[in-house]
């Protein structure tokens, strides 16, 4: 199932994230990052356990990043991570967003559900001032990918 998070999943999103952040897959999100944004996530909640977890933040008024996006090794390549950004795109289709991006290293994972890479210039340039608090500014290796909605 997926749902939106609710505060009290914030601690096992944490923990699923830095799982992946230690095999420098993903971004690690402090916890205090993770309660600011609660809004933001999705989770994928199987018997009672969280094993997977999305996020949309938006950016300007037509475009928003799909993040913090990961499913449990245990649970991968069974259409569950298509699924959960199916979820947070149907979302931004409600939000009337225009687009969605990502930046990430899953390239033939997002490719597979209909995005697209481009320039990172092409992205807002508001998200420039969160990229200027990452560890990885200013020698990001991430792959700037974008879908139509
Ligand atoms: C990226 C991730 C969320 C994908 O989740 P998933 O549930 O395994 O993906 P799905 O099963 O929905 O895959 C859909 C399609 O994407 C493609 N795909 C997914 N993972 C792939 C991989 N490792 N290699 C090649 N193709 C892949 C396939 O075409 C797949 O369809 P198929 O299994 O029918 O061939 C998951 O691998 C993950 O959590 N990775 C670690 C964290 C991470 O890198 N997050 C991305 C941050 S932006």
């Amino acid at each position: 199932m997926i749902r939106k998070a609710r505060i009290d999943d914030a601690k096992k999103i944490k923990t699923l994230i830095e799982g992946f952040a230690k095999q420098n897959l993903m971004l690690i999100r402090p916890l205090s990052d993770i309660y600011e944004c609660i809004r933001d996530f999705c989770v994928l909640e199987i018997d009672g356990k969280i094993c997977g977890c999305g996020a949309l933040h938006i950016f300007w008024e037509d475009i928003a990043e799909i993040r913090s996006l990961c499913v449990n090794s245990e649970y991968q390549r069974k259409g569950l991570g298509k699924e959960i950004v199916n979820f947070l795109i149907e979302e931004a289709r409600q939000l009337k967003l225009k687009k969605v991006f990502a930046l990430t290293y899953q390239v033939v994972f997002f490719k597979s559900i209909g995005f697209e890479i481009v320039d990172k210039s092409h992205l807002p340039q508001k998200i420039w001032s969160e990229c200027v608090k990452c560890p990885k500014f200013p020698d990001c290796d991430e792959v700037a990918m974008i879908r139509k909605i």
